[in-house]
């Protein structure tokens, strides 16, 4: 399109030249802002009802301006709206398209409001939706944990410390591990949202308008909490944005500590867990691999999103109030943040019940790192033995067991008691993984019935949440 063919700017009265074709480009948003255009539409029908119903429109005005938003909003979800970079963004896209097709009326939308104020809205209300669809999708995920956490309740696999076996653990006591993880990431985001839900429009540039607005009355329709307290940081706040990415990063933190644990398990020195095929790709060159590259992938995602947050807060720490041009950057680390999360969020939720656990291999894993070390000083403490010094004698224990190259359960009573005359044939009750883990069988502890409890606690908490939504 050459310079003179461009649409008229909303702003050019005040210029006495064309803007400059690459400044044109370079300053636009459309290209990301877009998908925003139903939250554009929304919050523009609202202020429109709104300024009716103050007298500012006619109820003949208002029904023009709404029945052409609603036919532009149409012609975008079809795909037939045609976006143009010289009307800069979603905003004077549709502004536009809006005038074109109803006339003068469409160019009173705009009264007391501005693009400032309007932008901050659009995203508060779309990223109010995603925050939305996230939960929903967080609460698939958790489902998926309890249901496996439930059938591998009392699988005993080792848990480590240090990556070295530390002591048995259940599998479901593993997995709802996760399961606490990731509900604390959705208790933030539920305080995240309630943040989010703040309503700037009526702020107009910076200082409000002299119009007789009814911003109450909006922020109903959009289904607001309320209205923002103070113009100049209803434009300029970018506070939840930023809120929002740091809790996408726990988020994508703690999926990328799952997936590293995946990746250690999937591995044919461990194999605990087997991936379906539908979860793993191939190796060009070496026709028996199997790769785990979506939680690599999920692992490798995690940083891009971490940068988000980092650029999010610079982008904000220079900027005096109120509305400043930076503000427009804000969107693509936005956007991408909610699409990386979504995307990692969804292929663990399906990939979570597809596991297929190999119990007899994690049983077997935590038979060979003396895992049951601890339990024998405890054991030697409730016979009268100091725990310092039980700790001592079992590692000498310890000690000569490896030497034998047998688990401590191997040994025998005598040769036990070589090391300590407090040891009785009762001994080997608690020398057993199933021994060690019911033992630990209190609030947060290891033990099947612990588990079950956690589990049946887990339910209850998703259920209220769902209630009081
Ligand atoms: N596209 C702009 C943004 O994303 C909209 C607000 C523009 N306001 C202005 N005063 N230039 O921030």
């Amino acid at each position: 399109m050459s310079n003179d063919d461009r649409p008229k700017k909303l702003w050019e009265g005040r210029f006495t030249e064309t803007t400059d074709d690459f400044v044109e480009s370079f300053t636009a948003s459309v290209q990301f802002d877009q998908r925003m255009a139903t939250q554009d539409i929304k919050g523009s029908i609202a202020h429109a009802t709104m300024l009716e119903s103050t007298g500012i429109l006619t109820r003949t005005e208002l029904e023009a301006i709404r029945i052409g938003l609603e036919d532009i909003s149409v012609e975008i979800s079809n795909g037939n709206f045609s976006w143009s970079v010289a009307l800069e963004d979603v905003h004077m896209n549709i502004e536009k398209a809006l005038t074109d097709r109803i006339g003068d009326v469409g160019k009173k939308l705009h009264t007391g409001r501005s693009r400032n104020d309007q932008v901050a809205t659009d995203l508060r209300l779309y990223l109010r939706d995603e925050i939305d669809i996230i939960i929903a999708e967080i609460r698939r995920l958790q489902r998926g944990i309890l249901d496996l956490a439930e059938l591998q309740a009392a699988t005993i696999m080792p848990g480590f410390t240090h990556m070295q076996v530390a002591q048995p653990v259940t599998f479901g006591h593993h997995l709802m591990a996760w399961f606490e993880m990731i509900e604390r990431d959705c208790q933030r985001l539920s305080d995240c949202r309630s943040r989010v839900n703040i309503m700037p429009l009526g702020a107009a540039a910076l200082a409000g308008t002299s119009y007789p607005i009814d911003r109450q009355m909006t922020a109903d329709l959009l289904g607001f909490d309320r209205p923002g307290y103070n113009s100049l940081d209803s434009v300029s706040d970018r506070d939840f944005v930023i809120e929002f990415a740091a809790v996408a990063s726990l988020i994508m933190n703690h999926l990328s500590r799952w997936s590293e644990e995946l990746v250690f398990w999937t591995s044919p020195l461990v194999d605990f867990i087997e991936l379906p095929d539908r979860f793993c790709t191939g190796s060009s060159i070496m026709p028996q691999k199997k790769n785990p590259d979506v939680p690599e992938l999920v692992r490798g995602k995690s940083g891009r999103v971490t940068g988000h947050l980092m650029s999010l807060l610079m982008l904000m720490k220079g900027q005096p109030l109120a509305y400043n041009k930076d503000n427009q950057e804000d969107k693509e680390p936005l956007f991408d943040t909610i699409d990386t999360i979504k995307d990692c969020l969804r292929v663990y939720a399906d990939m979570i019940p597809a596991f297929s656990v190999k119990a007899e291999k994690m049983r077997n894993a935590a038979l060979k790192g003396y895992a049951t070390a601890t339990d024998l000083a405890d054991y030697l403490v409730r016979k009268g033995l100091p725990f310092r010094d039980a700790h001592e004698v079992v590692g000498q224990l310890v000690h000569h067991a490896i030497g034998k190259q047998q688990d401590l359960a191997e040994l025998s009573l005598e040769e036990m008691c070589r090391f300590s005359d407090l040891i009785e044939n009762d001994i080997f009750d608690f020398l057993t993984l199933e021994g060690s883990v019911t033992a630990r069988n209190h609030i947060g502890g290891t033990a099947p019935e612990q588990v079950l409890q956690a589990i049946t606690r887990a339910r209850q908490t998703i259920k209220q949440a769902e209630s009081a939504n």
